[in-house]
């Protein structure tokens, strides 16, 4: 199969990086297509844990290209820590490569994304604070700086100039905000008075402007027409991976808006964000945690604030890769998921960290929800404000207690576990082919294939 997509089925952290890390070992390319480092994955490998925040995941294996491609939006100096911690690891970096045509997150969109939050309040978005919305507005007011942009001081430095104006007045904002709150703690206390501005270090364009291009020097050998080596590879029918950052129900036009992120993660958006058309697509998997974890605020119908939720937050580990957040954590929420594989098109789910469930039984999914006037609602509600109200229904399943950690094969898993996976399955319309028991790299189940 030469173009597969890997996607996340929920509100993302389902495990897309290990299902990617397996799958990687049929393809040549790996490809990520959205997202920036808002996203994060861990990856155990012979009992070490590599984390990533913007590097496709199959940069553990050494003989595969790996891309970041034109959709995403890339921290550099976040890129080059990542590079710099494989190096250290002694993992090789040759084959990474970047897309000269992937926008910048500028130190002035970091500060922006906090700024915004802020100003919400209580109605913040929860958003990771990396600066990911920001720079994709600016993509879309064409004012965004491109990776190729890093090569030409002279255009950087223009490109610079024109982002900043007009987020003169926000970042001034930011500026007096900044100094009352240092002044209020006792410091700086020779700030400027009232109404003066005091410039932020981190966004004078000269300084801007010079660590930019070192870090175009560093990044150079790396950035490359990255959709030319994707039709490359798929038209001499080699297998590319495009591997999909958060879910579906964080995407920005089909997701639970305005909580979501700023890109869209579903599998159509791999063609946009690659730069390959959708007849390259040739599976679509989508990944999701045999439960369901939300980060941020936002809708979550099947949210546990009990200490079933508690024990399935601690039990999963669930804590974020990047921002180090809690996880809300609840029940399988077969309505949302029936809703992202019709969105992406699945073929195929892997179902993760099901050794969580251990112990935990019995199971719930939800398996309808219900308006707040009474209406059964079979389907995922495209408004708001029926979904903020709605309230899962639920269907009981058995649970398990073995420990589930060594099967290998669907025989070795309990009864329970595979009526579950069962359940799961027929409720969707599509079969379950994997099957996560455990963090490390073997701790899989292949279900018929
Ligand atoms: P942003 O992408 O940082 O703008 O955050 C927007 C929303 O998406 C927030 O609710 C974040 O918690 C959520 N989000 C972004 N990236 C991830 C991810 O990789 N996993 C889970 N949630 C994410």
């Amino acid at each position: 199969m030469p173009g597969i997509v890997i996607v996340g089925a929920q509100w993302g952290d389902e495990g897309k990086g290990k299902i990617t890390d397996l799958l990687a070992d049929k393809a040549t390319v790996i490809v990520r297509f959205q997202g920036g480092n808002n996203a994060g994955h861990t990856i155990v490998r012979g009992g070490e844990e590599f984390k990533f925040h913007l590097i496709p995941s199959g940069i553990l294996h050494s003989k595969k290209a790996c891309v970041i491609g034109n959709g995403v939006v890339v921290d550099p100096r976040v890129l080059l820590s990542e590079i710099d911690g494989l190096k250290r690891a002694g993992v090789s970096v040759g084959n990474l490569r970047l897309s000269a045509n992937a926008h910048l997150i500028m130190p002035y969109h970091v500060l922006l994304d906090t700024a915004g939050e802020t100003k919400l309040g209580k109605n913040s978005i929860g958003t990771t604070r990396r600066g990911i919305g920001p720079a994709y507005a600016d993509k879309a007011l064409r004012l965004g700086i491109r990776v190729q942009d890093l090569l030409d001081e002279k255009i950087l430095r223009t490109k610079i100039r024109a982002a900043l104006g007009p987020k003169q007045q926000a970042l001034r904002e930011l500026s007096v905000q900044r100094r009352k709150l240092r002044k209020e703690a006792g410091e700086d206390a020779k700030a400027a008075p009232e109404g003066v501005d005091v410039p932020d270090p981190r966004l004078d364009v000269h300084t801007m402007v010079e660590e930019h291009v070192s870090f175009g020097h560093r990044l150079e050998p790396h950035i490359a027409d990255t959709a030319r080596l994707c039709w490359d590879a798929l038209d001499s029918g080699q297998t590319v991976i495009f591997e999909g950052a958060q879910a579906a129900l964080l995407d920005l036009d089909h997701g639970t808006y305005p909580f979501v992120t700023s890109s869209n993660p579903i599998a159509g958006a791999a063609t946009v964000g690659a730069g390959v058309g959708p007849a390259d697509i040739d599976e679509v998997w989508g990944i999701a945690k045999a439960y369901a974890t939300r980060v941020g605020a936002g809708p979550f119908p099947t949210e546990l604030e009990d200490e079933t939720g508690d024990r399935i937050v601690d039990a999963g580990h669930e804590f974020g890769t990047t921002t180090g957040r809690r996880r809300r954590a609840g029940w399988m929420d077969l309505v949302a998921l029936r809703y992202a594989v019709r969105l992406n098109r699945m073929d195929a789910l892997a179902i993760t960290k099901l050794d969580v469930l251990s112990g935990i039984g019995p199971l719930r999914v939800a398996v309808r929800y219900r308006s707040k006037e009474g209406a059964v609602l079979d389907s995922f509600p495209y408004h708001q404000s029926i979904l903020h109200s709605a309230t899962p229904e639920y269907e009981e399943l058995p649970g398990f207690d073995e420990d589930i950690g060594g099967c290998r094969e669907a025989g070795d898993l309990p009864q329970a576990a595979r009526d579950y996976l069962g359940f799961i399955s027929e409720f969707v319309g599509i079969p379950v082919r994997l099957v996560g028991v455990g963090p490390d790299r073997d701790q899989v189940v292949w279900i018929d294939s």
